[in-house]
């Protein structure tokens, strides 16, 4: 597939079919994301894949929580009722952890994030890959991140830069639209 066709193809998927993600798909999806870049080449991420329907349910109850701690102080409505059922019904989902202690030499000048920069950077290559694949695939962060750690036993010292649910697209997803680019000539101008 073209580059262009396959950045386009990619849209995030919110409803799943229970058909499974074999495990060659597994390894070429989490090998793309190890191909991300990262400073000094550190690749501080890990992967938990959560196939078990309890952790699964887990994952859910977790974004229900937080989705209720959005309507308990205020949030938008349209969170409130953020509908979290395809999260248990994703048979597969790959938690991205990153190493905050390997973030490169940023630490020295003000740039704290390389870890987790690093971390995105490797989400973006899995869903490309799974996008290749033909699976859908969505960038999952709708929860408090210490819920999925105890769940999953994450160390807390370890960051969880998402949660990527994987499977195949049950029906025809949204392709939000894009704005235009807004590109700044030889220095930052208010448009
Ligand atoms: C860091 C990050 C966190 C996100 N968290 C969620 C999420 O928790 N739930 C969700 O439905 N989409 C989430 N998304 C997906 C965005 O809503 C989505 O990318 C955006 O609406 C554009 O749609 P597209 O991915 O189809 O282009 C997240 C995306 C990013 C980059």
């Amino acid at each position: 597939m073209e580059f262009k066709e396959l950045v386009e193809k990619r849209r995030s998927c919110r409803g799943f079919s229970d058909a499974p993600v074999s495990k060659e798909q597994v390894e070429a999806i989490v090998t793309a994301g190890l191909w991300a870049p990262s400073p000094l080449n550190l690749q501080p991420f890990q992967f938990i894949a959560v196939t078990d329907p309890e952790l699964r349910a887990g994952i859910q109850k977790a974004g229900m929580t937080a989705r209720q701690a959005v309507g308990d102080q205020g949030g938008p409505g349209w969170a409130q009722k953020y509908p979290m059922e395809f999260v248990e019904a994703c048979p597969l989902i790959l938690v991205v952890v990153s190493d905050p202690s390997q973030g490169g030499l940023g630490a020295y000048f003000n740039q704290p994030h390389g870890a987790l920069q690093s971390a995105s950077a490797c989400i973006q290559n899995m869903m490309l890959m799974a996008a290749d694949l033909s699976l859908g695939s969505l960038w999952f962060t709708f929860f408090d991140p210490d819920d999925v750690k105890q769940l999953l036993n994450i160390p807390k010292e370890l960051e969880i830069a998402g949660a990527v649910l994987v499977g195949t697209p049950a029906g025809e997803g949204k392709v939000p639209p894009r704005k235009p680019p807004r590109i700044h000539e030889n220095g930052f101008h208010p448009l």
